[in-house]
């Protein structure tokens, strides 16, 4: 039995009761249904059941209760008609591109975006016969004048990967309904719990649960999310086809997590705040970029789409990569990883890892320089966090 009063409450109880499905044993915490496919009790059920006349699962590939569970609460929370998991935040990323898009379709997408994002926009689409163009995503007018009569879908992050530069949703919304073209937002950075962007008019929002979703850091997971009229002819038969769904082991994980997600998520933010405050004062720091600052360049666009700042600040190290790499090399408590929105601490080189494959002038376009340093703020006590960062910086 689903929960269908869950869609009325606050988001914070959503997030706890929202698509639970009980099985006659009624237990409390969501069953993990480990089951590749279900039985049928004849023939003529099973034929029903594939003619969508029957309700009930099939096949993993297609459905399956704990993955359903998943996107129902997570639909629920976000306010979304439906939602789909997929095994990747690449593969949601990939698939909602793929389903909205024909041979001879255009795309517009911003520069600065994780490296896998841009890849499968400038290099995979193409492959196909979907051409893209790359703009200043906080320039509107440089989105109005990439618009082509094929254009079809526009495509951004915000805040962006490693840069936290800032897009403003809602202008572009305006542009892309316009243009008749669908507008996709990859939301990881801001999280679901301070950014909305279907409310902004975005058509599909995109995430990779592996980050704040789970937020332990244990299981990948993408989730696609918009109306049902994109997600169920288009995404739903793409990912039925094509095959990326996601595993119902890590479903129940992300089930459980999002029980969690606004005490994480408050919490992380609240912790990065104080270590993007402290890192501001800091001399061998030239800049600090944290989206709760009223010194960040798109401060304004921030107060009106986002309810909260991030769990990530980006910041630059006077003296390139090989001072970074002493900051980084000389940290005990926070790691190196290429992970974010975990409850540990995390700091990565952008410019050597997830932007490595882009040549320094295109880095030097998407603001990766070879300072760049981002922190990934945990759950760990702030205090800590900063004499963390304290000890290290005095190693620069
Ligand atoms: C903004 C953004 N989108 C998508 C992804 C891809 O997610 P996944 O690693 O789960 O495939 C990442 C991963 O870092 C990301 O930062």
């Amino acid at each position: 039995m689903s929960d269908s009063k869950a869609g009325a409450l606050h988001p914070e109880t959503r997030l706890v009761h929202a698509g639970t499905l009980r099985s006659q044993f009624g237990e409390t915490s969501e069953a993990l249904f480990l089951t590749q496919g279900h039985v049928y009790d004849s023939a003529e059920q099973c034929e029903a059941r594939f003619l969508n006349k029957d309700p009930g699962f099939q096949y993993a590939r297609f459905s399956n209760p704990t993955v359903s569970m998943l996107e129902a609460r997570m639909a629920a929370f976000e306010g979304a008609q439906a939602c789909r998991a997929t095994a990747t935040g690449m593969a949601a990323v990939t698939a909602a591109l793929m389903s909205l898009v024909r041979a001879g379709d255009h795309v517009v997408a911003a520069q600065a975006l994780f490296g896998s994002c841009r890849y499968v926009v400038e290099e995979h689409l193409p492959r196909y016969g979907v051409e893209s163009t790359l703009v200043k995503g906080p320039d509107i007018e440089a989105w109005r004048k990439a618009v082509r009569p094929n254009t079809k879908v526009f495509f951004l992050e915000s805040p962006a990967n490693p840069t936290l530069e800032v897009i403003d949703i809602a202008a572009v919304a305006k542009l892309a309904k316009e243009v008749g073209a669908k507008l996709v937002v990859d939301n990881v950075f801001a999280t679901p719990l301070f950014q909305r962007p279907l409310e902004l008019g975005a058509d599909v929002v995109v995430y990779s649960a592996t980050k704040h979703i789970d937020g332990q850091g244990r299981c990948l997971g993408g989730l696609i999310l918009g109306s049902e009229d994109i997600i169920t002819p288009e995404v739903q038969t793409f990912l039925r086809q094509t095959g990326p769904a996601m595993s119902p082991f890590n479903a129940w994980v992300m089930l459980k997590a999002l029980e969690t997600l606004p005490l994480r998520v408050r919490q992380q933010a609240a912790n990065a705040r104080l270590v993007a405050d402290w890192l501001l004062g800091q001399d061998k720091l030239p800049k600090v970029t944290f989206p709760g600052h009223p010194g960040h360049p798109q401060a304004e666009i921030i107060a009106k789409q986002m309810s909260g700042p991030s769990t990530l600040v980006a910041f630059e190290v006077a003296g390139g990569k090989e001072a970074a790499f002493r900051l980084l090399n000389a940290l005990k408590l926070i790691r190196i990883s290429n992970n974010l929105g975990d409850a540990k601490s995390l700091i990565v080189h952008p410019a050597t890892t997830t932007h490595q494959r882009f040549s320094p002038e295109v880095r030097a376009t998407m603001g990766v320089t070879d300072g760049l340093i981002r922190l990934s703020i945990g759950l760990e006590h702030p205090d800590d966090l900063i004499a963390d960062l304290k000890q290290a910086l005095a190693a620069v």
